[in-house]
């Protein structure tokens, strides 16, 4: 590539199969999951639903925005619209990429180990114990590597042969995988139960600050939002782009994955009676509830727990892959490295971090608390502050590729009052909790 010329994605779609890559993840089958059955089933799902649309979607609309309009990743990008002032903001986002990215990939490792299972051993007896034994330690170190030597192996090809490339064959394939899978648990016998926990909204403790605070943090995580990963992505699109028809389509796309997420787990697990084990819910139920209704349906559940474990791989090299985007293309802009080095130096130091979740659960689930409810939370009200506020003329840089488009007018107002009030009484309410459980952690460990 010429010095100073930036690359652009072959095509729309294939932007915006890495965008939709980027947002369907883990997010959306392992942690929607497991927050739906603890935070109490289709209440949690029915905000969930509003925060996206709500507070998700002009968040997206933003990012859009800054990337595709300078071009640049995100620390120049803010720089580009605020004045050296604002970089802080761009750092604070590669900090969250790195955090993000260093647990992200342990749990991917945990599930490369499953497909790996389901090949060639078949899933354990004991799935318990099993996952007891797999979760912390040297193996899952080793898998944790692999998933980031994929990882960095996509981006060290770059934003078309290897990004793109990857997105436009993996999203479909995921669809596929996961529309099957929920509809061979539709055939079960009591996926109804299923269904009903799912979809029937017990809305009595639907409004506690814990329940509203876990469907904010989600629905930042799952779209990929307040770190910079969809404004990257974005300062690959030409300037005549439709954003606001792309940031709808990835919503879209992403509610739709998690919906259907939930219409393969909750039947699985109702349908054989092991609602038990994911009610007292931690992270790793699914890896044990899911195991053991595979296990007790014989050869055909080996067959579907493959499936349903390759889907997630996927979906997590996808995400995973902008992520590491977002550390690689701050240190390509800003220090001038190249590609293949900016990739390989910072996803060794990543693969290095990311030892400290392999080595205890509990160091993961409190990276994964600070990195929502701190890192994208407070990332998504600093950028609502910054475009409602701070730039010039939003609605003139997003309607280049959009003009005439009427129905998003309201997202100046959105940016500017609903977004960060919202989001401020969010970070009011999660930030002690979450202090707390950092210095609980620091204290037993
Ligand atoms: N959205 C991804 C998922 O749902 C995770 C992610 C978060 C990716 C933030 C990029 C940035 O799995």
């Amino acid at each position: 590539m010429a010095a100073g010329s930036r690359e652009q994605w072959n095509s729309r779609v294939g932007f915006i199969a890495a965008a939709v890559g980027s947002a369907v993840g883990l997010g959306n089958m392992w942690r929607f999951s497991y927050l739906t059955a603890e935070k109490g089933g289709a209440a949690f799902v029915a905000l969930y639903l509003i925060f996206t649309a709500a507070v998700g979607l002009p968040v997206m609309l933003a990012e859009l925005t800054l990337g595709r309009g300078a071009r640049k990743s995100p620390i120049q990008a803010l720089a580009h619209y605020g004045g050296d002032r604002w970089k802080w903001l761009g750092a604070v986002f590669v900090a969250a990429g790195f955090i993000i990215l260093s647990y992200y990939s342990v749990i991917a490792g945990w599930t490369v180990r499953y497909a790996c299972e389901a090949i060639f051993t078949g899933f354990s007896d004991d799935p318990g114990q099993h996952f007891a034994a797999i979760r912390e330690g040297w193996s899952a170190f080793l898998f944790h590597a692999v998933f980031m030597g994929a990882t960095m192996g996509v981006v060290s090809g770059g934003v078309i042969r290897g990004i793109e490339r990857v997105a436009v064959i993996a999203m479909p394939a995921l669809f596929v995988l996961v529309c099957g899978i929920a509809l061979y648990a539709a055939t079960l016998d009591g996926a109804q139960v299923g269904y009903r926990y799912y979809l029937n909204a017990d809305f009595t403790n639907a409004f506690s600050m814990d329940v509203l605070i876990s469907a904010a943090g989600q629905a930042f995580f799952s779209l990929s939002l307040g770190m910079g990963a969809m404004l990257t992505f974005a300062s690959y699109l030409p300037r005549d782009s439709h954003l606001p028809n792309a940031s709808l389509a990835i919503a879209g796309a992403d509610f739709g994955v998690a919906f259907l997420a939930g219409l393969m787990v909750f039947p699985l697990i109702f349908a054989l009676g092991l609602q038990s084990d994911v009610s007292e819910s931690t992270l790793g139920a699914l890896f044990v509830a899911l195991p053991k209704a595979f296990v007790s349906m014989g050869g055909v559940g080996r067959f579907v727990g493959l499936c349903f474990f390759v889907a997630l791989v996927v979906g997590a090299l996808t995400s995973a892959i902008s992520l590491l985007e977002v550390v690689v293309s701050a240190a390509v802009d800003g220090l001038g490295w190249a590609r293949q080095r900016a990739t390989l130096v910072l996803g060794l130091v990543i693969t290095a971090l990311g030892g400290l979740a392999a080595w205890n659960i509990a160091v993961l689930d409190v990276m994964d608390q600070v990195a929502n409810n701190l890192f994208l939370v407070g990332g998504g009200f600093a950028l609502a502050v910054f475009v409602g506020w701070v730039m010039k003329d939003p609605i003139g840089e997003v309607e280049i590729g959009a003009e005439g488009v009427r129905w998003f007018l309201g997202w100046r107002i959105l940016m500017r009052f609903v977004v960060p009030a919202v989001l401020l009484v969010v970070l009011y309410h999660s930030i002690p909790t979450t202090i707390k459980n950092i210095w609980e952690l620091l204290t037993t460990l």
